[in-house]
């Protein structure tokens, strides 16, 4: 069954009561849609399910996902649910083997159980690891993560473009850099508890909500010594997700495409974005590098513009912080003010 463009498809988005599943939720029936969202809120939030009905459940017991997809007559799944920290996967790796990898297999199974025929699925620059140099990443970078949430989320990979090709389904992986920003009209925004990423953590800096922020090194041969990472806007991030759904595509096929913006913005860059935009100054301090941090993770995207019709509009660095701040300033949910985190990248 060739999958073609299509409005009012049934998807389910798997982990959509979290950060990008839930922006995606909304630019899927802002499409046309109907989302459907599948979570067990160990992560998510209720609250940002305002764009169809939730289901709870976990992603790892295959009989409830296929329960739910024959009560919607699901007819895809975008499968963002799953563990995201890097650091903790490298102190407890079990739990990123069990939900990452163990719950894409109860999906998958629920998918053929169920006849839904398109996968869409949540992966990451993590899968490349190490870059041997700065240049932008293309896909066919070989694939070497170095830590369990990168080598989880290659094996999720694997094994949706092993069933694909075994069972006629049809599979997109997209590896998103770093996810930023918010809905520009401020009903949902990123909300982890713990918050590890740099943009939030310096906005609350700068806002006084939160501690002051570390920079995790400053002597990497970059051009200000920082890292360089692709901040890419989340809205962004959901319309690829939306074209992924709509690409036409044979029966068994699968592929990986990067989403990024294709520059890189050091962390010195985004502190400096945070005090521009919000108008008070990001504290701050230097720490030493964290292990395995890379110096550079940019994406070459040119193989989404190419098969998708997708580049990033809204990935700006002051639109991303600007969103960003927005959100802290009046978080619709998740409010969180007290958490000493801080990190680099
Ligand atoms: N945030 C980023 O910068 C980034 C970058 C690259 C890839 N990703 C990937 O994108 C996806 C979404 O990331 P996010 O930042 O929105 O994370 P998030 O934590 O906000 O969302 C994940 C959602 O999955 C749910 N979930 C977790 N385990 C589940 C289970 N067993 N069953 C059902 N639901 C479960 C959580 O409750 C949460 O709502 C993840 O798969 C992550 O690996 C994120």
């Amino acid at each position: 069954m060739a999958i073609s463009a299509t409005a009012g498809r049934r998807v389910m988005v798997t982990g959509g009561a979290g950060y990008i599943g839930s922006h995606t939720a909304k630019a899927l029936a802002d499409s046309g849609h109907s989302p459907i969202v599948f979570d067990d809120l160990s992560a998510g939030h209720a609250e940002a399910v305002q764009w169809g009905p939730l289901v709870i459940g976990d992603v790892r017991d295959a009989g409830a996902v296929a329960d739910a997809m024959r009560a919607y007559r699901i007819d895809a799944v975008i499968h963002f649910a799953g563990l995201i920290e890097v650091g903790r996967s490298m102190r407890e790796p079990a739990p990123f083997w069990d939900i990452n990898l163990g719950g894409t297999a109860g999906v998958l199974q629920a998918m053929r159980e169920t006849g839904a025929g398109r996968i869409v699925f949540s992966s990451t620059a993590a899968v490349y690891g190490q870059p041997q140099s700065l240049a932008a990443l293309t896909e066919d970078l070989p694939l070497r993560p170095i830590n369990p949430y990168g080598d989880s989320k290659l094996a999720a990979e694997r094994m949706i473009a092993g069933l694909c090709a075994a069972h006629g389904l049809t599979g997109v992986a997209l590896r998103y850099f770093n996810a930023c920003g918010a809905d520009a009209e401020g009903r949902i925004g990123e909300a982890h508890d713990p918050e590890s990423h740099l943009i939030p953590l310096a906005v609350e800096a700068a806002l006084g909500f939160g501690p002051a922020l570390t920079l995790f090194g400053d002597d990497f041969p970059t051009p200000d010594g920082s890292c360089v990472r692709d901040y890419v806007h989340v809205e962004d991030l959901a319309r690829a997700h939306v074209l992924a759904l709509e690409h036409a595509m044979g029966d068994g096929a699968f592929f990986a495409l990067n989403l990024g913006t294709g520059t890189g913005r050091s962390v010195r860059e985004v502190v400096e974005a945070v005090g521009r935009t919000t108008g008070r100054s990001v504290p701050h301090s230097v720490g030493p590098r964290r292990a395995g941090d890379p110096a550079s993770l940019v994406a070459d995207a040119s193989r989404a513009e190419a098969v998708l019709g997708w580049r990033a509009e809204q990935s700006d660095l002051d639109t991303i912080v600007g969103s960003a701040a927005g959100w802290r300033r009046a978080p619709a949910f998740g409010r969180r003010f007290h958490h000493a985190q801080s990190v680099a990248a």
